[in-house]
């Protein structure tokens, strides 16, 4: 389904309400056989670029027509604000923006697209449902569990939290290896009321196995929350089948627009939370006295949304569906495969992070060499990495390690860019 999909009711807010359609009513044609050179020049920064290897994909990753046309397309023929005019425009930016829900729903197979709230990114997904499902169910002496793989954004939001209700944070070791430990995680499970983890390691590109971490929670009885903002770019997500309450995710890693992302949390859960931001739109009526509050999803969207990125994130979507999903996958394994061993032939390099199953993302140090003098000398080559603790401190502390050089990559990326990775890898190498 397209994000230009008409609404079932003029300009109500019953048009979160639909069902999703499903993922095979969803793609219309077959998708084509994953081309690099073609997914290279339908990215115009990537096409106009040829002097870069964009290889921090794990942080932004760059967009293609398909998404720039989109919002451009909104702005110039529909822009109005959503759910509240008594005009046309307004109606047609309602439907895009609410087809646009349908399709993120549809995409990580909710049960409906009630359960899909629009927020910033991961960051404020996760803040969300501290702040609110967090903060109203926790009591005095009862545990988060988080693990020491997280990214801060699965961290901090759980300290404050906690410290305001007297609640205790725990983290679950991880191996030398970069793995979760998981006979520590069942353990530290006890009495533990959430437990939050991500899919994907940011930092080392563990992939985590979720449906098994979600089965153990459930049985103690611990909400789960996951993470999954470096899982959507390339997996496909299924949140009923991972069995989680709770999934954050990013539209920017994703080949989205920034500041943009959604929040899926099971219709049970979220009807019984209460609002966390207040104000405009998240209202059924006010009243000096007191106010009732909109139903799902509205209750937590206050104030005017990011309506054209919420467009732009359904047609990333669109976009990464007509691909061949199995060829990307192959595509981006050989791509972590040839820089693992490209990068293991230059002296005193060692990788960080050994998990079996690993997204595309690949750390790296190299002996007697700081990650940030490297991360220059690849920039100064023209080879855009990110170096550091990659916001997951309490990670690096683990593997007794101040940082690594990460280089991410994304469906565009081709051998040629690892080449010029492993050749500046190996001049910065010399150079330090
Ligand atoms: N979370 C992003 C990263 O890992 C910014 O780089």
């Amino acid at each position: 389904m397209t994000s230009d999909a008409p609404p079932s009711r003029k300009g109500g807010h019953n048009q979160a309400t639909q069902r999703p359609m499903s993922r095979r009513s969803a793609s219309r044609n077959p998708p084509a056989a994953f081309d690099v050179e073609a997914a290279r020049a339908a990215f115009p920064l990537i096409a106009k670029r040829p002097d870069l290897a964009y290889l921090d994909n794990a942080a932004t990753t760059q967009k293609p027509s398909a998404v720039l046309d989109a919002t451009r397309n909104h702005y110039e023929t529909r822009n109005a604000n959503v759910h509240r005019a008594a005009h046309g425009l307004s109606d047609a930016a309602t439907a895009a923006f609410e087809a646009a829900r349908q399709r993120v729903a549809q995409r990580i197979n909710a049960a409906s697209a009630t359960e899909v709230v629009w927020t910033r990114g991961t960051t404020e997904g996760i803040n969300l449902v501290a702040q609110s499902y967090a903060d109203a169910v926790l009591r005095e002496g009862d545990a988060v569990l988080v693990t020491e793989m997280e990214h801060h954004s699965n961290i901090v939001p759980w300290q404050i939290v906690c410290a305001r209700r007297g609640a205790e944070l725990r983290a679950a070791r991880v191996t030398p290896e970069g793995c979760l430990d998981i006979e520590d995680f069942k353990a530290k499970l006890d009495g533990a009321r959430i437990a939050a983890f991500c899919h994907v390691s940011n930092a080392l590109g563990t992939v985590n196995a979720v449906r098994e971490l979600t089965g153990l929670a459930k049985r103690a009885g611990a909400t789960t929350v996951v993470d999954g903002a470096q899982a959507i770019p390339h997996y496909p997500v299924d949140v009923q089948e991972l069995g989680c309450d709770f999934y954050a995710f990013s539209g920017h890693k994703a080949y989205g627009p920034t500041g943009i992302g959604a929040l899926y949390g099971r219709e049970a859960l979220l009807e019984a939370m209460p609002p966390w931001q207040a104000g405009g739109e998240m209202i059924e009526e006010v009243r000096l006295e007191a106010t009732t509050y909109a139903g799902l999803p509205f209750k937590f969207e206050a104030g005017t949304p990011n309506i054209a990125g919420a467009i732009g994130l359904a047609a990333a979507f669109d976009y990464l569906d007509g691909l061949d999903a199995e060829g990307l996958r192959r595509h981006e394994e050989r791509l972590l495969a040839e820089a693992t061993s490209g990068l293991l032939q230059i002296e005193g390099a060692r990788v960080v992070g050994a998990a079996r199953q690993k997204g595309p993302v690949l750390s790296f140090v190299i002996d007697g060499a700081h990650p940030q003098d490297i991360g220059t000398l690849l920039d100064q080559q023209g080879v855009a990495v990110r170096a550091g603790h990659h916001c997951a401190m309490p990670l690096m502390q683990r593997l007794g390690i101040g940082g690594t050089v990460r280089a991410s990559f994304a469906l565009y990326n081709s051998s040629a860019d690892i080449e010029r990775l492993v050749s500046a890898a190996h001049k910065a190498k010399t150079l330090l």
